[in-house]
Parts: C-alpha cells; sequence; structure tokens
C-alpha cells in the first residue's frame, strides 16, 4: 500500500463533518481534497506560491477550504480554532522544477507550535520521503523530537524495509 493511502485509510474512519483539519503541505491539493471532502474546515499551508494557486484553481469548487500562503511554521498567526486532524506529506512537490523542499527545522516548528491547537483525540499523520537530499536528515531530526516530545506515537508504516523508502507516523497527543 503506498504511504498516502495508509495515512488516508488510517484517518477516514475518524472524520466526521464537524471538524477542523489542517494540510501543512498543499502542493498538488490531493491530500486538501481527501479532507475537505470529509470534514467542516481546511487550513491549507503551502510555502509555495504556484502550489497554492494550481490547488485552489483546481479546487474552486470547495467553499470549506481557507488556503495559506506561508510556512506551516507560522501557523499560529492563522489558526484560531481548535484541531481535530493534520496531515504532512513532507519532501517536495512531484512534477514541479521547484527545489523547495520541507526542512527539519520548520517542520519541527510547526509540529511544537501544533500541539496546544489539537483536541484530545486529535490524529497527525506525517509521511516522510527519505530518498531525496535533505529527506533522510528531516526524517532523523524530526524523529528525534518527536520522541522527546509530548506527542504519542500510534501507528508507523512503511511498504517496504528499504531504510530510504517513505515512512508514515500517525501521532496523538
Ligand atoms: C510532497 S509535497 C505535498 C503533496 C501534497 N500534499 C499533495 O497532496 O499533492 C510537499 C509540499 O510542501 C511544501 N512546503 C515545503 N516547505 C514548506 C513549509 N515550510 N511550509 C509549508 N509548505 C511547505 C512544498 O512547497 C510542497 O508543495
Amino acid at each position: 500500500m503506498k504511504p498516502v493511502t495508509f495515512s488516508q485509510k488510517y484517518i477516514r474512519p475518524i472524520l466526521n463533518a464537524k471538524m477542523i483539519g489542517i494540510d501543512m503541505t498543499c502542493g498538488g491539493g490531493n491530500d486538501t481534497r481527501f479532507l475537505a471532502d470529509h470534514i467542516m474546515k481546511v487550513y491549507s499551508f503551502d510555502i509555495q506560491k504556484e502550489a497554492i494557486l494550481k490547488a485552489q484553481s483546481k479546487l474552486h469548487d470547495y467553499h470549506n477550504i481557507t488556503f495559506i500562503n506561508d510556512s506551516h511554521s507560522e501557523l499560529d498567526h492563522y489558526i484560531t480554532d481548535k484541531i481535530d486532524v493534520v496531515m504532512f506529506n513532507l519532501g517536495y512537490l512531484p512534477n514541479s522544477t521547484s527545489s523547495i523542499i520541507t526542512k527539519a527545522d520548520t517542520t519541527i516548528k510547526a509540529l511544537d507550535a501544533l500541539y496546544k491547537h489539537l483536541n484530545d483525540k486529535a490524529l497527525v499523520s506525517l509521511i516522510f520521503y527519505r530518498g531525496h537530499d535533505g529527506g533522510y536528515d528531516e526524517y532523523y531530526k524530526v524523529l528525534r523530537y518527536i520522541k522527546d516530545s509530548p506527542y504519542k506515537i500510534l501507528e508507523h508504516y512503511q511498504e517496504y524495509k528499504d531504510p530510504f523508502e517513505p515512512v508514515v507516523y500517525i501521532l496523538t497527543k
């Protein structure tokens, strides 16, 4: 099973129409659409204007998405609600010429800022892509942060045993 399939399958049963969620890495908007199909309101962050503009035009029929063209590490400036579900699909935007990738320091800042906004049973999914330059470094540092943080790891999934393959972590408070 692909990591994104695992993440969505894990999260799907808890979703309901009263919930509020965050897609921390909008990219092509696939996770944003997945969340927007099932919950009341979605905040969707991407640091790349190009990604936000494309996702906005693809998802123009949805009225429950707030797109934010800023780093997820700045989430305190935008999030005013209690949050039930969060998705991080880390790494780089596929099929793009951009070299922008997510990085350990901003991913950690986002997780750190996020904790106080979460409802008690909130789920946070992180997909780490470890094969690109910087990918393993991000995985290693973020995981070290998680293990020393108040987050609890509920689940960990990888399709293959290769250490450079993607891996999914599901966290809660
Ligand atoms: C793997 S892609 C996301 C794929 C996306 N969820 C989808 O459904 O297509 C990672 C995205 O994270 C974005 N990104 C990188 N650093 C970021 C940051 N600090 N804050 C928010 N987005 C960031 C990149 O611009 C890229 O679009």
